[in-house]
C-alpha cells in the first residue's frame, strides 16, 4: 500500500455545526478486474467547511467521479473503499443501505455530467422532484407539488407550472440540466457534488448554468465539490483546488494562490493547457504530452515521472508525499523538484532555450563563393 496523500485540516469535534462540514481521511478506493486491483484513488485526505467550494481537476481518468462516488456511498459492487470519511463529526464510512439512502438528498446530493441518464426519461420532470420531498422531508402531495414548481422557478425554468408536467425529452439539454439541479437541491443538501456538471452543455449555457449553481450555493450555505477536467471552470469560483493525478491529489491550494504560485511540474502543464485569449490559435487545448499511468500497475515513485521534464532519479524510486509550502499556507504539493526549486528553475531554462533555437529563423542559404579563377563555385 502506498503512502497516506494527506492534506491536514483542524481536528473534528463530534458536534455538528463545529468544525468542519466534511473531513476524508485516507480514502482508497480500488476495482476488481480481469486485469487485477484498479487504484483509482489512492489515499485521499482534505476538509471542507461549510458554504465552501472545492474545485476537484484533473485529466480524464484521474479518480475525480471515484472520488465523489466514494464519498456520497455510490460504488458499484466492484469496490472496495477503505479510509474514513467524517461528514459534520459523524463517521459515515460505513453506512448500512438504508442510513446512506437517509444521508441523500437532505445531507448531501449529486449533480451528474449527463442530464438525460440522471432523469429517469419515462417520468415527468416535476414527479421527479416531488417524489425527494416526499420521501425525505415528508411533505403531502400539493405541498410537494408547490415546492417543486418553486424550485424550478428557482433554476429559471421558464413558465415552472406548465414545465412541472413535461417530460425530460420535451426540453432542452441546458434546460434539463437545470432540473437535474432542481432535483440535486429539493432537500437541502448541505454538501452538493457537482460532477462535470456543464460539459454536455455549449459555452454560454455553461456558464449561465454554473452561475445558477453558485447562485444556489450562496443562498443556501451549502458547500460544493465541484469536479472538472477544464482549470477554467473552477478558476473564478472555487475557493480551493485539489489537482488530482493518478487517483492521488498532488497538489491543493486557495484558488487564488494555485494560479499564481502552483508548484507541482502537472499544475503548471495543466494550467499551460488553457487556451489563451490572446493566443490567435486559443481554440486548441495544448495537450499534455504522454499518457496517464495503468492504474493496475502504477509506476514506483512519482506516478507523473514518465511525462514530467524536470524528473531526476529520485522521482522514480521515492513517492513524494503531500508537503505544506508554509504552515498555514493551505498549499500542499507532493513533488521532490517543485516549480521554483533550484533543479526545476535548472531544467526549465534548458527547456527554454531549446525552445527558443527551435523558432530561431534558419540561417540564410549560403551564397556562391567567388573563384580566385574566375566564375561562382
Ligand atoms: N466500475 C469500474 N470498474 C473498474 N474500473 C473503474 C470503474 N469505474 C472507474 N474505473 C476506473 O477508475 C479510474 C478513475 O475513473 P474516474 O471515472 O474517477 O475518472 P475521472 O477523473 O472522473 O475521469 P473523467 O474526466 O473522464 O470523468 C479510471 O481508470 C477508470 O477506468
Ligand atoms: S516528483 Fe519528480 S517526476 Fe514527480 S512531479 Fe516532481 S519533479 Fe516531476
Ligand atoms: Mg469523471
Amino acid at each position: 500500500m502506498s503512502a497516506p496523500n494527506v492534506v491536514d485540516g483542524p481536528a473534528p469535534t463530534g458536534l455538528p455545526g463545529a468544525g468542519p462540514l466534511l473531513e476524508v481521511r485516507d480514502v482508497r478506493t480500488q476495482f476488481t478486474s480481469p486485469r487485477g486491483k484498479v487504484r483509482a484513488v489512492d489515499g485521499v485526505s482534505f476538509t471542507l467547511d461549510r458554504g465552501k467550494t472545492l474545485g476537484v481537476v484533473g485529466e480524464s481518468g484521474s479518480g475525480k467521479s471515484v472520488l465523489s462516488r466514494s464519498l456520497m456511498g455510490l460504488l458499484p459492487g466492484n469496490a472496495e473503499r477503505t479510509g474514513q470519511i467524517l461528514f459534520e463529526g459523524r463517521d459515515v464510512s460505513n453506512l448500512t443501505p438504508e442510513e446512506r439512502r437517509a444521508l441523500w438528498g437532505p445531507e448531501m446530493s449529486m449533480v451528474f455530467q449527463d442530464p438525460m441518464t440522471a432523469l429517469n426519461p419515462v417520468l415527468k420532470v416535476g414527479r421527479q422532484i416531488t417524489e425527494s420531498l416526499r420521501l425525505h422531508l415528508d411533505m403531502d402531495k400539493s405541498e410537494a407539488k408547490e415546492t417543486a414548481v418553486e424550485l424550478l422557478r428557482a433554476v429559471r425554468i421558464p413558465e415552472p407550472e406548465s414545465r412541472f408536467s413535461a417530460y425530460p425529452h420535451e426540453m432542452s439539454g441546458g434546460m434539463r440540466q437545470r432540473v437535474v439541479i432542481a432535483v440535486a437541491l429539493a432537500c437541502g443538501p448541505k454538501l452538493l457534488f457537482a460532477d462535470e456538471p456543464t460539459t454536455a452543455l455549449d459555452v454560454t449555457v455553461q456558464a449561465q448554468v454554473l452561475d445558477l449553481l453558485a447562485e444556489q450555493q450562496r443562498e443556501r450555505y451549502m458547500a460544493m465539490i465541484l469536479v472538472t477536467h477544464d482549470l477554467g471552470v473552477v478558476a473564478g469560483r472555487a475557493d480551493d483546488i485539489a489537482v488530482m493525478y493518478a487517483g492521488r491529489v498532488v497538489e491543493k491550494a486557495p484558488t487564488r494562490t494555485l494560479f499564481s504560485q502552483m508548484r507541482h511540474p502537472y499544475t503548471e502543464a495543466l494550467l499551460s493547457a488553457i487556451p489563451k485569449l490572446a493566443d490567435p490559435s486559443h481554440t486548441r487545448l495544448n495537450a499534455i504530452g504522454g499518457r496517464p499511468p495503468d492504474l493496475v500497475n502504477p509506476p514506483d515513485g512519482c506516478s507523473f515521472a514518465p511525462r514530467c521534464p524536470y524528473a531526476q532519479e529520485r522521482c522514480t524510486s521515492e513517492q513524494p508525499q503531500l508537503t505544506e509550502s508554509a504552515p498555514g499556507s493551505g498549499h500542499f504539493f507532493a513533488c521532490h523538484f517543485p516549480v521554483g526549486s533550484p533543479e526545476h528553475t535548472e531544467v526549465a531554462d534548458q527547456l527554454a532555450a531549446k525552445r527558443l533555437m527551435s523558432l530561431a529563423p534558419p540561417p540564410p542559404p549560403l551564397l556562391p563563393q567567388p573563384n580566385p579563377e574566375g566564375g561562382a563555385v
